[in-house]
């Protein structure tokens, strides 16, 4: 079990964000704070609308806070311009999205060697270590597929190794089993999560499962735009 007196990695302050719906301004965090330690596994929770893909993509650097600061390792997130922050996203992050995201017209080898490609690994070098993960999550019989082919619990492992592939930091994962049935869901985030340890890499994990929030090592519930560490599991 990792703790926050560990190296923190992730620690945003006085987070905030309000979108403009037709003219109402809608405040989803306020003066949210969050501290995730390296290598620790954090599940969030909340209700549908809370704000927890809106935090993720602020994590990831898709998006920018109106007001607070988010330090990635010694990186302010908040502080850089579009580009840097793609850059960094590109280098340091992975992400596994619900509904997978993968490339249709891209094989399954092809989306999971894309990170590796976009920081420059010669295309061959990149396929090829692509490959090798794919085999290493049960794959190496679909790595030819393209999404379209695959089963769902096989596209969401195409995604798990893609959000690997680079070595990153920090995986974002939103709600990466709310598409899967349950055993099926089980098994995928049994292996993103035991990746992710064998690799020391950080995990934050939005989830409606009860189950997969009693695989972290922490639970934190987003309500009324910010975050608490949550005794009791309460899953929507
Ligand atoms: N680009 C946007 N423009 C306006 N409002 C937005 C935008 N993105 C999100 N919202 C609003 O912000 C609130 C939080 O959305 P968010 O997607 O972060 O919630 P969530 O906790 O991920 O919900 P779910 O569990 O349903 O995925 C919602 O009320 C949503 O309608
Ligand atoms: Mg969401």
């Amino acid at each position: 079990m990792h703790t926050t007196d560990a190296t923190p990695l992730i620690r945003a302050r006085g987070l905030s964000r309000t979108y403009d719906q037709g003219g109402i301004a809608q405040h989803v965090l306020r003066d949210a704070d969050l501290d995730v330690a390296a290598g620790e596994q954090v599940a969030l929770i909340g209700r549908s609308g809370s704000g927890k893909s809106t935090l993720l993509n602020l994590l990831a650097g898709i998006d920018r806070p109106d007001a607070g600061s988010i330090l990635i390792g010694d990186v302010a997130l908040h502080a850089l311009d579009e580009t840097a922050r793609t850059r960094f996203r590109r280098t340091h992050i992975g992400f596994v999205y619900q509904f997978f995201n993968l490339i249709p017209t891209l094989t399954a080898v092809e989306n999971a060697a894309l990170p590796l490609e976009l920081t420059g690994t010669p295309r061959r070098r990149a396929l090829r270590r692509a490959r090798e993960d794919l085999a290493t999550l049960g794959l190496a019989a679909r790595a030819d597929a393209i999404p379209d082919q695959l089963s769902g619990g096989e596209r969401q492992r195409v995604a798990v190794a893609r959000a690997l592939i680079h070595a990153p930091t920090l995986v974002l994962a939103d709600e990466p089993t709310g598409n899967l049935d349950v055993a099926i869901g089980r098994q995928v985030l049994a292996q993103l999560q035991g990746l992710c340890r064998e690799r020391g890499t950080t995990l934050v994990t939005v989830t409606h499962s009860g189950e997969v929030a009693a695989g972290a090592d922490r639970v934190l519930t987003l309500e009324a735009g910010r975050l608490r560490e949550t005794g009791e599991v309460q899953t929507w």
